[in-house]
């Protein structure tokens, strides 16, 4: 498949200024390309071993909303792994109501990104991590140590910091967001209707979810969604080594002002983001980093106009969208975690709650 002129100067000169020195595999994978299916597991990294114990302990603070400075909100309150993984809303909110820039993206699968957030600042699941617990607009605690504050307060995350963790101060910042990355690491989606097509089971997809599937591949969408997470080569990269596009990276379509596309400049000033997973993409509307597009069949035919120059025929769009739809995995059964109680002591004060303010956004 050839790639759109364009698009080709464009990776050409984000290798050239050390940006996305990766893209350039985008060129060279385009040309044979290789459906794959979903990994069972994700690698953990060697100072961070996924072992049942964290897990569970990071399931916990990941549901745990008296993290938060008003006590009202967890991770899961934004990303909802009872369903997509994200919270269903262009832009999340946290405490006090407040509104922040971003779409939240799903969780489920994150462990297959080289870099997290969509403009890939944090370079690992445990980076990530640490930073919506301080973000002004998230869970606006005032410090990392006000979080362990809380933490340890509470008696049985006192025992079980130490069980999984050892040494003789396991009570950090640093183990809680190893915690939870490892319990973000088992949020996997196997076996959609996808991967069981390309493990063989030819009826798996319909007729039209096949067309889909190519017509995906020959307008030029697997250019950058690539690999099994369709995420590009993510998985195959080093943590912290991002793979972007440029959003818009053709900016003269109508879309780029209905949809507002253009104002957040993203990695760098240079409207440069990663590029996302599409799993379970039917299940995360509203679409793009600000959740300005509404429905899937929008973000396909604003992705062909402002990626690929191209218009879709009502048929291709509605191929692509049926094909995308055999993305949504097998979610698994998630249980709510039993939080530790506080031992008659409260851990959210009456002033801490009240007071407006906190730290910087992340
Ligand atoms: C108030 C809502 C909110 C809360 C609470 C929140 N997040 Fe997020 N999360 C977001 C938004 C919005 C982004 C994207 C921000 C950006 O890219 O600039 C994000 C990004 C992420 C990502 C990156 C995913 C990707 O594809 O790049 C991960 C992983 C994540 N959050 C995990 C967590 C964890 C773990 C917690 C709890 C410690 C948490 N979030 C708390 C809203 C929230
Ligand atoms: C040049 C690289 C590139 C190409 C080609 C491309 N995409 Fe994307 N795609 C991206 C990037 C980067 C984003 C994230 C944009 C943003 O900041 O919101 C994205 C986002 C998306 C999203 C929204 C994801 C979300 O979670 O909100 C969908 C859906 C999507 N792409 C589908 C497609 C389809 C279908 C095609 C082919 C018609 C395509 N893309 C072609 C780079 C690309």
């Amino acid at each position: 498949m050839a790639l759109p002129r364009r698009l080709v100067r464009f990776l050409r000169g984000a290798a050239a200024s050390g940006l996305a020195a990766s893209a350039l595999l985008v060129a060279g994978g385009a040309v044979a390309y290789d459906w794959r299916p979903l990994p069972e597991k994700a690698k953990a990294p060697k100072d961070n071993p996924t072992t049942r114990a964290k897990v569970e302990l990071g399931k916990q603070l990941f549901f745990d909303p008296r993290l938060s400075e008003t006590g009202t909100i967890s991770c899961n309150t934004c990303h909802y792994v009872l369903e997509g993984g994200d919270d269903g809303r262009p832009s999340s909110m946290g405490v006090h109501g407040r509104i922040g820039p971003r779409n939240a993206p799903t969780v489920w699968n994150a462990a297959f990104h080289s870099t997290q957030f969509w403009d890939g600042r944090a370079p690992s699941l445990e980076e990530q991590a640490k930073g919506p617990l301080v973000a002004h607009p998230e869970m606006g605690m005032p410090s990392h140590d006000k979080v362990m504050a809380r933490v340890k307060q509470v008696p049985a995350y006192r025992r079980a910091f130490k069980e999984v963790f050892g040494g003789g101060d396991p009570l950090t910042i640093a183990n809680a967001a190893k915690a939870i990355a490892a319990f973000e690491r088992t949020l996997i989606t196997p076996n959609s209707p996808y991967d069981r097509y390309v493990k063989g089971e030819k009826d798996a997809l319909t007729g039209q979810q096949v067309r889909g599937m190519k017509t995906f591949h020959r307008v030029g969408c697997t250019s950058c969604h690539s690999g099994p997470a369709f995420n590009g080569p993510q998985m195959d990269m080093p943590e912290g080594k991002g793979f972007f596009g440029k959003f818009p990276t053709y900016s003269d379509s109508g879309y780029v002002e209905k949809y507002d596309l253009a104002a957040d400049a993203g990695r760098n000033d240079a409207h440069l983001f990663k590029v996302p997973t599409l799993r379970n993409i039917a299940l995360t509307a509203p679409y793009f980093h600000n959740g300005a597009v509404p429905t899937l069949s929008e973000a396909v035919r604003v992705m062909a106009r402002t990626q690929l120059d191209k218009e879709l025929t009502g048929k291709q769009m509605a191929d692509i969208v049926a094909f995308l739809e055999a993305l949504t995995g097998e979610l698994p059964e998630m249980a709510l975690p039993r939080l530790p109680s506080r031992s008659g002591h409260t851990i959210v004060e009456a002033g801490e709650s009240q007071v407006m303010g906190g730290a910087e956004a992340h």
